[in-house]
């Protein structure tokens, strides 16, 4: 018997799968589908303080070996969470949650991590995921997660507010994650996850124009592949802290190719939203790849 347990920081979970932000909403909606708990957790959607309708249509466009999202952090707020999403998901998901927090300036990062973990739901929470690397916005998202001083001053402001493991979810688009990294780390962050989507573009041949309404958006899935295990893998060796490998995920093969790049434990993204029992059935596929390489545990 192969063991698939993990430890991510401080919390063992059954598995290394998580679903990747994004692409699980607040989880319920998959329940109806298959019983969610076989997961190891999963990410929820970008919460900020106020509702999001998020970007303009089209804000979707598939390329070969992934897709392009402008989606823009469409969510209910915080508040709408706490009342409606996360009840809804107490009663089919019994384990601890990734709760992932997205912000436009410092004091909303730490004021949607200030609501939520002292609301009634906080139990449901197991980590932060602090994404300060969202391409898909102005004035916000990626604007942190490019620059270690502002990191920095986001792993500060949330640090305040809670005692919970903060782990912070960085942008492929800098020339050295492993300084962000580094910064996150030294202001007291848990975890480090990455990658989340790279900046990119297509046009429609007949108009000549973009084929996103907010011109570009981030690429993801098997594309990024590569490109996410070499910076999970510069991270890994840069940062004391657990390390979260995503980018591209759509197999357990891939799986064992993030943990072997260092990786504690994998979201899943756009694998889910072309099919989308893809996480569990990644789930269900482990012991026994694990097995076939000779990995009995992580
Ligand atoms: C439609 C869509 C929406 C996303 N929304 C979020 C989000 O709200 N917060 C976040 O941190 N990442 C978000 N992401 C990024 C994913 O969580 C993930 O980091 C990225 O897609 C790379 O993984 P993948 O190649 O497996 O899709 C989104 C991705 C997609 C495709």
């Amino acid at each position: 018997m192969v063991d698939t347990r993990v430890d991510l920081c401080g919390i063992t979970i059954d598995n290394p799968v998580i679903p990747a932000s994004g692409t699980f909403g607040y989880g319920y909606e998959f329940a109806e589908l298959y019983d969610i708990n076989c997961l190891g957790t999963f990410s929820f959607k970008g919460t900020t303080l106020d509702p999001r309708f998020g970007n303009d249509t089209p804000r979707i466009a598939e390329c070969p070996s992934g897709m392009l999202n402008a989606v823009g952090l469409q969510n209910p707020g915080v508040n709408d969470v706490i009342r409606e999403e996360l009840p809804k998901l107490e009663r089919v998901f019994h384990k601890p949650v990734m709760a992932n927090v997205s912000g436009f300036s410092t004091d909303e990062y730490a004021e949607v991590v200030k609501r939520l973990d002292r609301s009634a739901m906080s139990d449901m929470i197991g980590w932060y995921e602090i994404n300060i690397s969202c391409p898909n916005v102005h004035g916000g998202g990626m604007s942190f997660g490019t620059d270690p001083k502002m990191a920095a001053e986001v792993v500060k402001a949330v640090r305040w507010m809670t005692d919970k493991p903060i782990i912070m979810k960085l942008s492929p688009n800098v020339t050295d994650v492993t300084e962000i990294a580094r910064a996150c780390e030294t202001e007291g962050a848990d975890g480090i996850s990455l990658i989340n989507t790279l900046m990119g573009m297509r046009f429609d041949l007949r108009t000549g124009k973009p084929l996103l309404a907010n011109v570009t958006g981030g690429l993801s899935g098997p594309a990024v592949f590569p490109v996410a295990l070499r910076m999970v893998y510069q991270t890994a060796k840069a940062v004391n802290i657990p390390v979260i490998g995503i980018g591209g995920v759509s197999s357990a093969e891939d799986v064992l190719e993030m943990m072997m790049a260092g990786a504690t434990a994998v979201e899943v993204g756009a694998a889910n939203l072309v099919d989308p029992y893809a996480s569990r059935n990644i789930v269900r596929d482990l012991p026994a790849v694990m097995k076939k390489y000779g990995i009995d545990s992580f």
